[in-house]
């Protein structure tokens, strides 16, 4: 049974949230801070942990009075939170992308969102306007000197991993041409070949998709240094957000949508807003062989994958001929129309993701997929240490109910092995985000042994709390409230120190 940290109102008892509370978190961060202590309102702060939790999201989602058509539109916002002897310090920061610098000189939207947000004028001033607005807002990671946020559809931005100031565009040491897409989902190797490596790709999409795939070392000296590079065509339109890896494969899930680019040409919507499913299409799994494994340099396989689309994967591995990855499902692409109000979405006209394993067999093109949890649930992880590896735990956002859609609300902890279960949850006034998993760095340390970091948005006194669990229990460790609000977010990572 998951227990609140935050008090029921007792008028309410029988809701597991407001809309009012959930939407409340659609703000605009207003201070930049440099290495403020965040204030400890119960427990204490393990002082093992030592490192730096980034995490990226949309921080600006209102200029001059008008609002983003979606919070997706909304410039990237850093926030470093600094682990140190048993105290935590937040430095934040805008990412300054060379958009960002107009929009906060002339304080309007001068650039079309991908997901609807329109610039002012009407049609008119919006048709034929097909310049994309780099925002920087998905992920933040670090790679050798560089913390980079990410940005599926254009290039990385470089910035300094301690103050956050921004360096500029990165193009990984000319590995990358100015605004080439390069996704916001690496996967990092933690050592199957030997040194840990992140691997990584880019797509350029069309009637025919090609897939850049590019491994770069994460260890030592050579951190950053790009160690292979492939690309691989395949027919019909992708649109990959996300990916997996095992030691032999880079593992993508095509899934069955179109583009239909008119109606953003013509100024009516933003380019996301123009995928639609096809009901009919035919799903399919895109598997990359790594050029460290032992089936570099031979040519990709392609597998029937079920219907239905995901976003994002939790983990990959092999078993003797056969691929398993686990991935959150949904019925159907969750569409944003052009007339929506994003505070006001019904969470029960949505599909939710569920949980899913499925086997691939290559040689026969074949899959066999099982549901491995049926609660709504969205941002899950894995130990970092079995990246690529079988892994038995996982830590995921999910809603507080066990069963239809709602808002993520509540931290799960799940156990493959016998599809066991627990939470820890915020609900009814609080609103999870993506949980980070911190490796305990004991030596003959577990799989689920460590700590998991969540920013949760506390709709009580409209601010966001940071709360660490005991990643066994989900046992709550520590409270603490951030000093500035943070809207609902996107992703992080753990750098240890
Ligand atoms: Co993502």
């Amino acid at each position: 049974m998951a227990v609140s940290y935050l008090k029921r109102d007792s008028s309410k008892k029988h809701e597991t949230f407001s809309q009012e509370d959930w939407s409340s978190a659609y703000c605009n961060v207003e201070k930049e801070l440099d290495k403020s202590e965040l204030k400890l309102v119960k427990g204490s702060i393990p002082t093992q942990i030592s490192g730096t939790f980034y995490r990226n999201g949309p921080g600006r989602l209102e200029r001059g009075g008008k609002w983003v058509h979606h919070p997706f539109d909304g410039d990237g916002m850093i926030a470093a939170f600094k682990f140190d002897d048993g105290k935590i310090n937040l430095t934040n920061r805008f990412v300054r992308t060379k958009e960002w610098l107009e929009e906060e000189r002339s304080q309007k939207f001068l650039y079309r969102g991908v997901f609807g947000t329109q610039k002012d004028g009407g049609l008119l001033a919006n048709a034929f306007d097909v310049r994309l607005k780099n925002i920087a807002n998905t992920h933040v990671i670090k790679l050798g000197d560089e913390l980079l946020a990410l940005w599926e559809a254009s290039s990385p931005y470089s910035l300094n991993p301690l103050t956050l100031e921004t360096n500029g565009i990165s193009t990984l040491n000319g590995v990358l041409k100015n605004g080439e897409a390069f996704s916001a989902h690496p996967r990092f190797d933690p050592g199957h070949h030997g040194k840990e490596r992140m691997v990584t790709f880019g797509v350029n999409t069309g009637p025919k998709s090609t897939i850049r795939l590019m491994e770069f070392s994460n260890e030592g000296e050579n951190a950053g240094s790009l160690l292979s590079d492939r690309k691989d065509s395949f027919n019909g339109f992708a649109f990959l957000h996300d990916f997996a890896i095992t030691p032999n494969w880079a593992i993508f899930l095509q899934n069955a949508i179109s583009f239909n680019p008119l109606p953003f040409l013509f100024g009516k919507k933003g380019a996301a807003q123009c995928l639609t499913s096809k009901p009919d299409g035919n799903p399919q799994f895109l598997l990359i062989p790594r050029d460290c494994g032992k089936f570099a340099g031979e040519p990709p396989k392609t597998v029937n994958a079920p219907k239905g689309f995901v976003f994002h994967h939790l983990n990959a591995w092999e078993e003797n001929e056969k691929i398993i990855v686990e991935s959150i499902f949904y019925d159907d692409f969750p569409s944003i129309g052009p007339d929506d109000n994003f505070r006001k979405i019904d969470f029960d006209q949505l599909p939710e993701g569920t949980l899913k394993r499925c086997e691939i067999n290559p040689a026969k093109n074949a899959f066999n997929c099982t549901t491995l949890s049926n609660q709504c649930c969205e941002f899950a992880t894995v130990n970092p240490n079995f990246e690529g590896l079988k892994s038995r735990f996982s830590w995921m956002a999910t809603a507080e109910n066990k069963v239809g859609n709602g808002p993520l609300q509540a931290i799960k902890k799940f156990d493959s092995l016998n599809n066991g279960e627990i939470s820890w949850s915020a609900a009814p006034r609080g609103f999870v985000s993506e949980p980070v998993f911190i490796p305990s760095q004991e030596s003959n340390s577990e799989e689920d042994d460590g700590w998991v970091v969540v920013l949760v948005w506390n709709s009580i006194r409209s601010g966001t709390d940071l709360i660490i669990l005991d990643s066994k229990d989900l046992a709550e460790k520590a409270i603490l409230q951030v000093p500035i609000s943070i809207p609902h977010g996107l992703h992080g990572s753990w750098v240890e120190s």
